[in-house]
């Protein structure tokens, strides 16, 4: 049986990292053979194409090139890595997929519909089967991001209050777009509390 793909988005910030491991952990409990991985991120090409990306000293680098160098990431992270994984039988748990490029680039950076486009070629249309969105504001968000010790902003961190509305705007859109598909979850909420609600939905998903 092929595995499942499960996506976790969110806003800078919204403690996506730790209700990842939560769910690791949980499904390695359940006997599942789960595979954790990132965006961009996943495979060696990838990031390479990361670390171009994130780098604050290319401020040079146009929105359309972003668009495409995340986009061309995620094509090998799904070629190389996702899809023959579930193909395998073994589920997939990305920190982030093709929701964060219509989030940042599309709404963030204002390139609109051409994101989904580019990333339908990207993705061949493959989408994960569910994508947990943590809910934050922008400015509860950029705030606990830097309370973090030792936490050096990155590019996109970087950007200005305004750039991370319209991607929190952006995330609110996809949510009402694919209501079947994103589970939206208030991530104001204890991390208890946050896995709690994403512990219901993956016994359903996995059927225990
Ligand atoms: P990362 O350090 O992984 O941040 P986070 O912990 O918030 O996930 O850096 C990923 C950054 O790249 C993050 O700011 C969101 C951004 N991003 C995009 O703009 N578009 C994309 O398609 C993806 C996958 C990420």
């Amino acid at each position: 049986m092929r595995g499942f793909f499960i996506s976790v988005e969110g806003s800078d910030g919204s403690g996506k990292s730790t209700q990842i491991k939560k769910i690791e952990e949980y499904l390695k409990s359940r006997n599942q053979e789960i595979l954790l991985t990132r965006e961009p991120g996943g495979t060696l090409i990838s990031e390479k194409i990361r670390e171009l990306l994130l780098d604050p000293t290319n401020k040079e680098m146009t929105a359309k090139t972003e668009m495409l160098l995340y986009a061309g990431a995620r094509t090998q992270h799904l070629e190389e890595f996702i899809l023959p994984n579930l193909q395998q039988g073994r589920s997939i748990l990305s920190d982030r997929f093709t929701d964060s490029s219509i989030a940042y680039q599309g709404f963030g950076r204002g390139l609109g519909d051409m994101v989904a486009e580019v990333n339908y070629i990207a993705t061949g249309g493959i989408s994960p089967d569910i994508t947990f969105f943590l809910d934050l504001s922008p400015e509860a968000g950029i705030a606990r991001k830097k309370a973090e010790v030792d936490h050096t902003m990155d590019r996109l961190e970087l950007e200005k209050q305004e750039f991370h509305q319209r991607v929190y705007d952006g995330y609110k859109a996809l949510c009402n777009l694919h209501e079947q598909r994103i589970c939206r979850i208030d991530a104001s909420q204890s991390v208890d509390a946050v896995f709690a609600e994403i512990k219901e939905s993956l016994d359903r998903l996995f059927g225990f």
